[in-house]
């Protein structure tokens, strides 16, 4: 318990687990693709990061809040820092956004637009792979993910069933079930669970 001041307002916490939860208690929207409130925190994506007041950047859903901390969730230096958060992770996406089953329903196209990007900087140099569509209701497409997480932390927290993981490293990183099985050969439920939470279209049904 205790209260902190964000953006200048004094805010009261009781046994909020982060510091994302009290600024969205004050009602402020800071940006998240990896934070799911049900899930472990993976801190992955870090859109949610602050800055305090001595100009220190941290991850705000990684971050028990302390009584007396000063932070600041939307200044310049934050604002340019979650643009190219969102830039990078678009170089490395499938943009093929007009035709996407997500399209107007995903947080990276959301994101994209509230921070007005029009062009990517940078170069997909992401190798593509192909969709997996042996499943009789989940289609995953590898080329649309950005590594969040979400879906192999629900699968495993909420279902207990552990079809997805992370393998590989660095940008060869993805997610996929054990040995790039088919969804369809795996002992997947079909819950969906993944779907709900996956920010983009790389998991649908
Ligand atoms: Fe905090 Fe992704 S929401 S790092």
């Amino acid at each position: 318990m205790g209260i902190m001041t964000i953006d200048g307002r004094e805010v009261e916490f009781t046994n909020e687990k982060n510091v994302l939860s009290v600024i969205r208690k004050a009602g402020i929207n800071v940006p998240t693709l990896c934070y799911q409130p049900e899930l472990s925190i993976y801190g992955a994506c870090r859109l949610c990061t602050v800055e305090d007041s001595r100009g220190k950047l941290f991850a705000s859903c990684s971050e028990e809040p302390r009584d007396g901390m000063v932070i600041y969730t939307n200044t310049p230096k934050l604002k340019k820092y979650r643009k190219m958060i969102v830039e990078l992770l678009l170089a490395a996406h499938c943009r093929d956004c007009t035709i996407c089953d997500k399209t107007g329903n995903c947080v990276l196209q959301d994101l994209s637009y509230k921070m007005g990007i029009k062009e990517v900087p940078y170069e997909n140099t992401r190798e593509r792979q192909p969709i997996d569509e042996s499943s009789y209701s989940i289609v995953r497409a590898p080329n649309k993910c950005i590594l969040c997480g979400n879906c192999v932390r629900a699968c495993r927290e909420l279902q207990g069933v552990e079809t997805l993981g992370i393998a590989f490293r660095g940008t060869d990183a993805t997610v996929m079930p054990a040995f790039n099985k088919g969804m369809g050969e795996t002992d997947c439920v079909g819950c969906g669970q993944c779907r709900v939470v996956c920010p983009t279209g790389a998991i649908t049904i």
